[in-house]
């Protein structure tokens, strides 16, 4: 399985702190925000990682983060012209993936726990995807998953009248049907190709499953939750926790 990590994106909602460096850079505790995510892919023994940024940052991600060597794996670099949705950004890693399955991580999640048990669940999975779910109190803010007993029966982005208070966070496990599927889809209202609409289709194939994360987490894409991913990652010394 290869690991791909999502750090485009413009980060507007946390200007001024992002006017002249990408959101994924900023301190979360001791480290910069994208720490995480590349500590939780090597948690799940992944060694080859693909990090999707936009143009004018790319410079400053290579001077951080290197060839990986200091982290004990290899990355992989790939640009995103334009801010154009998270599946937009996913499509760019077609070539990196080679037909293995994928782990992708948006960069602006913040994790206590390793997520590789639910790794190996998926591993364990003959086809489809996984993602990984959390309860909260203001599900508005994100895809929100309609469930029964057993499975997600719907996603909806940004809903206004949630149907639960299970957002579908930002941890997902893909096939290689993945790039097949973004292809077939069109842009959102809002101009982008949405992850929700790639998880809608594999639901619609019955391959979803899902995971509750453990532990600690957050996005830290808005002022408040910035502020509580580095109470988390301050308490924890930046370490992820089995
Ligand atoms: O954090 C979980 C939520 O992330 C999910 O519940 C939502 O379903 C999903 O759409 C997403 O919502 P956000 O509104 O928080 O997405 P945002 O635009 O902040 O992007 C999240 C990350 O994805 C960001 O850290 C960078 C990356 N990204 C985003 C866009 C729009 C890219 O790499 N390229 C992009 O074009």
């Amino acid at each position: 399985m290869k690991g791909i990590i999502l750090a485009g994106g413009k980060g507007t909602r946390l200007s001024p702190l992002t006017t002249v460096t990408n959101k994924h850079l900023l301190p979360v505790g001791k480290e910069p925000m994208i720490y995480n995510p590349i500590r939780q892919l090597i948690s799940c023994g992944i060694k080859e990682i693909l990090i999707v940024t936009s143009t004018v940052h790319m410079g400053d991600m290579v001077n951080l983060l290197g060839s990986g060597y200091n982290f004990g794996v290899d990355f992989t670099y790939k640009v995103q012209e334009e801010a154009k949705g998270i599946a937009h950004a996913l499509l760019l890693s077609e070539n990196f993936a080679g037909g293995d399955s994928i782990c992708v991580i948006l960069g602006d999640n913040i994790a206590t726990k390793s997520i590789s048990s639910y790794v190996r669940e998926f591993e364990n999975q003959k086809e489809g995807a996984k993602a990984l779910l959390r309860k909260v109190s203001d599900p508005e803010r994100y895809g929100v998953a309609a469930l029964d007993e057993h499975k997600i029966i719907e996603i909806q982005e940004k809903p206004s009248k949630p149907k639960s208070n299970y957002a579908v966070i930002g941890y997902y496990m893909y096939d290689e049907q993945v790039f097949n599927i973004i292809r077939a889809q069109d842009y959102s209202a809002r101009g982008e190709l949405e992850i929700t609409d790639v998880n809608n289709a594999y639901i619609k194939k019955g391959q979803l499953t899902y995971g509750i994360l453990k532990g600690e987490w957050t996005d830290a894409g808005t002022l408040e939750s910035f502020w509580y991913a580095n109470e988390i990652m301050r308490e924890v010394d930046n370490r992820i926790g089995d």
